[in-house]
């Protein structure tokens, strides 16, 4: 099949990893409720049509902490994406760099942060507050090292929701034993992911966190150490502690509530993203995108206000940015592309999303991203 759209990258991703990887992927918390309304409400914006307005000069860059984005797009931290590609962090990495946007990287990923920057351009780089307070020190210190200059700080895993089709698929829960001889199952039925990433894709831990884990030989033990270090007593006041160590701007992912957004600019962020996780944490909570206005509203004006969650199409972007946001970021989608086929598919991905905007902007009249407002929405949805 060749993919078109978001969804045939998925359909991709699904045939090629192991279904450990790819339900880890597709999947969310509990029922999933979460996870369904961040699509089901970023679909029923209506946009609205406007016609016979010379659209011959469009522009979709935005610009962010002073770095200019051909696209008011990024890629979200995706964890252990070094399982579903060769090195899969390095691969979207120099994939978003080819499309002038911005790689945020996980604290969970499977490449180190030296290794992406490495490779070529500095991400973003994604923080989770662990108990160890002197690791995470020389775990800013490494990703300012590297490079990096935006800190995306995660606040709303301060422990990690239930994912049943992770259970089932055998990713989490299984004892040693079971886990290791579903592991090799899985790895034979799915030949093209195991030379590729079982084979030729090692070493299979997470570099970030590698000196902290003794003895950790595969990704699980990885994640349980990482399971029992989330630091629930995580509050505003933390902030100063990374703030110490982290001069460049800070932004804070994972807000829905508006009161929660002054806070975070009381505590004295440059940003913040409206976010339910992907609908992976709290099942039951509220979409992103219905999230989004009420947010803009408190703190549109104090700092800057991504979205991230059920982003699909290059019109879902065209939506979130009229609802206030100035940019948003690219999960599930991104993760597919690149269990699909790596950085190429990455890459066509982004070229999808970008011509889907350019469509949608032409459409509604919109000549320059960095514009968009509520008039490109029919209010009557
Ligand atoms: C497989 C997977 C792993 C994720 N890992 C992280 C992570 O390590 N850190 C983080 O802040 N968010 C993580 N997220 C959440 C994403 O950054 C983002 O909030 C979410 O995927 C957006 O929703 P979408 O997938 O509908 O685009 C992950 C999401 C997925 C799908």
């Amino acid at each position: 099949m060749k993919p078109a759209s978001v969804a045939d990258y998925r359909e991709l991703a699904r045939r090629r990893l192991p279904p450990m990887f790819f339900e880890y992927i597709d999947g969310g918390s509990y029922a999933e409720a979460t996870l369904r309304r961040n699509v089901a409400d970023m679909e029923a914006i209506a946009l609205r049509q406007r016609v016979m307005r010379d659209m011959s000069q469009l522009d979709l860059s935005v610009e962010i902490f002073g770095q200019k984005l051909s696209m008011p797009v990024g890629l979200a931290p995706v964890g252990m994406a070094g399982m579903y590609a060769r090195r899969g962090e390095v691969q979207a990495a120099r994939a978003a760099a080819e499309a002038g946007i911005p790689f945020c990287l996980s604290t969970v990923s499977v490449c180190s942060v030296d290794e992406v920057a490495a490779a070529g351009t500095p991400p973003w780089f994604q923080l989770y507050m662990l108990k160890d307070r002197g690791y995470m020190r020389e775990l800013l210190g490494r990703a300012k090292a590297a490079g990096c200059r935006v800190l995306v700080f995660t606040v709303d895993l301060p422990l990690p929701g239930a994912r049943y089709r992770d259970v089932r698929s055998g990713f989490s829960g299984a004892t040693a034993l079971s886990g290791a001889l579903n592991t090799a199952w899985q790895g034979m039925t799915h030949p093209g992911w195991s030379w590729d990433v079982y084979q030729n894709g090692k070493p299979h831990t997470l570099g970030n966190v590698q000196s902290a884990v003794n003895g950790g030989r595969r990704v699980t033990d990885f994640l349980g150490w990482i399971a029992r270090n989330f630091d629930r007593s995580v509050t505003w006041a933390d902030l100063d502690f990374v703030r110490e160590v982290w001069d460049g701007p800070i932004v804070i992912k994972g807000v829905l509530d508006p009161e929660d957004a002054r806070d975070a600019v009381k505590a004295g962020a440059q940003g913040l993203v409206v976010s339910n996780h992907g609908g992976r944490q709290l099942d039951g909570v509220r979409s992103s995108i219905s999230a989004l206005p009420a947010i803009v509203d408190a703190v549109g004006s104090d700092l800057e206000v991504f979205m991230d969650g059920g982003v699909r199409s290059g019109l879902d972007v065209l939506k979130a940015l009229a609802l206030g946001a100035k940019a948003c970021f690219l999960g599930r989608a991104w993760a597919y592309a690149l269990g699909a086929g790596g950085q190429p598919m990455v890459e066509k991905m982004l070229g999808t999303i970008r011509s889907e905007l350019s469509t949608a902007m032409v459409l509604t009249g919109c000549v320059s991203a960095a514009s968009a407002d509520k008039l490109l929405l029919d209010v009557a949805s």
